[in-house]
């Protein structure tokens, strides 16, 4: 079933029914200030980080579902709706929002009545911007009440959400006109607040919760709507609000605006104040003055536009499959930029208080984002790199607002820093950005400890290198890519964290996923050294790569497949050996990729096995047989119930890699397949199996074992965003940057015929046409630029700003 349509030319999805089996959500923001913003309104604002910086509240886990967000309150006579449905959920006449690129268009119909939102946040402002139009579509004369509400945190959202005792204390306000200005905490160590402002003269206004909503109210009949006016409260501790209220007599067919605005305001500490107590308002006047015509509103709109047109015009492929094309162009992208900028930390299933950036994370979001704006990713890199450790191992997280390592987690996650080479680069094979190497960043924050970006990729490569196990495999620590396999934890008591309990540096559990990793970015660490001519070193980095490759085919291989770890006694995971638990996607994937066995055999084995154990109709499960009970040995991979998350749930994350190497090994066919089984556009259909949006991944899909089969959860902030854009573009469709130009290699579906790809490189755009007149699934036969027959290898543009590229396989 579905509930909505994707809307191509628009690059819009289009819901037309309300009741999403979840909330379908978008995110406003590209930069700094964000907005997560449902299908019926919900979400809530923050500013870069959505732990410290919370501008509004969100109750997660709330009942009913997403009541919280931007909602328009319309009392029309004496009934009470919403453009959105929610949270008064008075059923709509007609409802539809359009989800674009940066914008959401909610707009609903009651009783000739026509209500809409927009909404955008506008390129480098910090201001979500909610344009109001009512319009009275009747023949009648109408007289109605609108109202906008928001409730604000206060600031720090996990202090908001716990320590009652002083924040019901701390709440204050001023209100100049139409602007609601929240200043909770300004008066001591703060130097921002937010503002709440309507471009028109209000009837009313409250800043009151209680007052607003009634003490014992709710969101669904908030005692100033039924009352058809506010109370012009004025907020001293509790719940300060925002709330605008508009007294409208429309005509038949007239209509009303009103261009509603949150911002997020910094004041210069010298000029906080403009009287005792009195906050300087001129920053907020001058952004509010920049959004208070439709004109402005209009063109911050095409401002943003113009964004998306450029950014997207960087990639683009025209095959005849419209679902592939609009992944790659549009929706895959998006959410490539969404998890750039969010990582972890801030969704509908991520509070944005557990976890700030990741660190393989947002390593691996690079992967998908990098063509899109270098300059970003290079910062991105740097910022990363800093919270490095000095002996090469890695801070799990860091707080975006503080960019410094979060201590709370630590490191210990063995697999982290190689992820650091893997995204550098993924850096310069875009941009030929060599110089990034030499910049100086700090180790752990500490300038007096910088050194260039090369060494710490040498620490990286050489952290594995000094964490080796019995087997001479790389040591686990905490976890390697699989948070939840933790085989050094050992956890007895409820409530510990599996990552974070236990010795991090067990001595003996070994894992084969960062030995495949290992000689994946390892390969990659030494083609940068040889390429800056560091040849000693980079042939050493060689030799220590090959011999790890043939551990892994001799302590690694499990007959059939490539195990998955030994534990903490030595013992194998993800063996034939084990009762549950016998083979895993991880090592798979990622052994494969790194180009294992892929000349003796294994790789194919390991493949055709990961088809009979592991493949279904929604996707490749993580492993095989799921953990019917908790092992202490194992961890929280084992505390799932069947079927779910990292217990044979269905990864979306890594189900490309198992793509990739099938296009390793040449199998178009195959790749497009699985390609196609956790494509969120391929699964519109069944809406009401999968529940998350059609237009974005999700992390995880319920495994064959879970009585959910087919349910997805945990949508947007995944590294399954980067990794599905960079297997269909560089696996399938073979468009792949190398150091000194574009490689062309495609890998597809024997019966595709021809596609043609746009991409921009390093300032020359590239028009690839390419063919496949014998109906193959890899291998090309011939390439020509600009008519003329060049030999295989990297494609380069010598300069021109555009060239044509014909790339015949067979
Ligand atoms: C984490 C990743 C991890 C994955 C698998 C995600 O929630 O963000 O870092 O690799 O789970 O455990």
């Amino acid at each position: 079933m579905k509930y909505g349509h994707f809307d191509d030319l628009k690059r819009e999805y289009v819901i037309d029914n309300y009741r999403t089996p979840l909330p379908w959500i978008n995110y406003l923001g590209s930069d700094s200030f964000f907005t997560l913003l449902s299908n019926t309104a919900g979400g809530y604002s923050f500013y870069k980080d959505a732990r410290l910086r919370r501008i509004t509240r969100y109750r997660y886990n709330n009942l009913p579902l997403d009541q919280d967000g931007f909602h328009i309150y319309v009392k029309d006579n004496d009934i009470i709706w919403n453009p959105g449905w929610q949270p008064v959920q008075e059923e709509l006449d007609e409802y539809q929002c359009r989800h674009g690129l940066g914008y959401s268009v909610i707009n609903g119909k009651k009783n000739k009545l026509s209500v809409k939102q927009e909404l955008y946040v506008p390129m480098n402002d910090n201001i979500l911007l909610d344009r109001v139009t009512v319009t009275n579509e009747g023949n009648e004369d109408k007289t109605v009440d609108l109202f906008s509400f928001v409730e604000f945190c206060l600031w720090d959202a996990m202090d908001d959400s716990s320590n009652f005792q002083r924040n019901y204390s701390t709440g204050e306000v001023e209100v100049v006109g139409s602007a609601i200005y929240h200043k909770t905490e300004y008066r001591e160590r703060r130097n921002h607040y937010a503002v709440f402002y309507a471009n028109r003269p209000v009837d009313s206004f409250d800043t009151s919760r209680d007052s607003f909503m009634g003490v014992y109210g709710s969101p669904r009949q908030p005692q100033a709507v039924v009352n058809g006016s506010c109370g012009n409260s004025i907020a001293h501790g509790w719940q300060p609000v925002g709330a605008h209220h508009f007294h409208l007599e429309l005509k038949p067919q007239e209509t009303f605006s009103v261009i509603i605005g949150l911002g997020y305001v910094e004041v210069p500490v010298a000029e906080k104040f403009v009287a005792p107590g009195v906050i300087n308002k001129k920053y907020a006047e001058d952004l509010m003055n920049r959004y208070s015509s439709d004109e402005q509103f209009d063109e911050g709109m095409n401002r943003l536009r113009r964004f998306w047109d450029e950014l997207l015009s960087r990639f683009e492929v025209r095959t005849d499959n419209d679902v592939v094309n609009r992944m790659v162009n549009i929706w895959n992208a998006y959410q490539c930029m969404v998890t750039f900028n969010m990582s972890r930390s801030a969704s509908y299933y991520e509070s944005g208080i557990g976890r700030g950036m990741g660190f393989r994370d947002s390593c691996q979001d690079l992967l998908g984002f990098v063509h899109m704006i270098p300059e970003r990713a290079r910062e991105r890199i740097l910022d990363i790199a800093a919270t490095q450790k000095e002996d090469g191992g890695a801070y799990h997280q860091y707080q975006p607002l503080t960019k410094k390592g979060n201590s709370d987690i630590g490191g210990g996650f063995n697999d982290d820093p190689l992820w650091l080479i893997a995204c550098t680069d993924a850096y310069i094979r875009e941009t030929g950005d060599w110089d990034i190497l030499n910049e100086m960043v700090d180790f752990d924050n500490n300038p007096e400890v910088a050194a260039p970006l090369l060494e710490h990729l040498r620490r990286s490569f050489n952290y594995t290198l000094n964490n080796l196990g019995p087997n001479k495999l790389p040591l686990i620590g905490r976890a390697d890519w699989n948070d939840c396999l933790n085989l050094n934890c050992f956890s007895e008591h409820p409530g510990e964290s599996f990552q974070i309990t236990g010795p991090s540096e067990g001595p003996v559990a070994e894992s084969v996923f960062i030995a495949g990793m290992f000689v994946k970015y390892g390969r990659d660490y030494a083609s940068i050294l040889k390429h800056l001519g560091i040849n000693d070193e980079a042939e050493k980095a060689t030799e220590a790569v090959e011999r790890m490759a043939e551990t892994v085919l001799d302590k690694g291989w499990d007959g059939q497949w490539f195990l998955r770890a030994y534990d903490a006694f030595g013992q194998k995971i993800g063996s034939d050996e084990c009762d549950e638990g016998k083979i895993f996607i991880e090592p798979q994937g990622m052994c494969i990729m790194a180009g294992i066995g892929v000349e003796t055999g294994e790789a194919q084995k390991a493949l055709d096995s990961v088809k009979e154990r592991l493949d279904t109709k929604y996707g490749i499960v993580l492993l095989n047989p799921a953990y019917t009970t908790y092992r202490l040995n194992l961890g929280e991979i084992s505390s799932y119930p069947p079927g779910y998350k990292e217990n044979a749930g269905i990864f979306c994350h890594n189900n490309p890699w198992i793509i990739f190497a099938e296009t390793i090994m040449g199998h178009g066919d195959r790749a497009f397949e699985l390609y196609k089984k956790t494509c969120p556009a391929f699964l519109e259909d069944i809406s009401e199996i999968h529940r998350t949006e059609p237009y974005a991944y999700c992390q995880m899909v319920a495994g064959k074992d879970a009585p959910t089969f087919g349910e997805g959860k945990n949508s947007w902030l995944t590294g399954t965003a980067a990794w599905t854009f960079t297997v269909l573009t560089e696996g399938m469709l073979g468009i792949k940057p190398d150091y000194d130009g574009l490689t062309v290699d495609p890998c597809i579906p024997h019966d595709v015929r021809e596609y043609k790809i746009n991409r921009m490189f390093r300032n020359t755009m590239y028009h690839i046409t390419v063919k496949n007149p014998d109906g193959v699934e890899k291998g090309v036969k011939s390439i020509r630029v600009n008519g003329t027959e060049v030999p295989a290898g990297a494609i380069r543009a010598n300069g021109a700003s555009e060239i044509e590229v014909e790339v015949i396989m067979g």
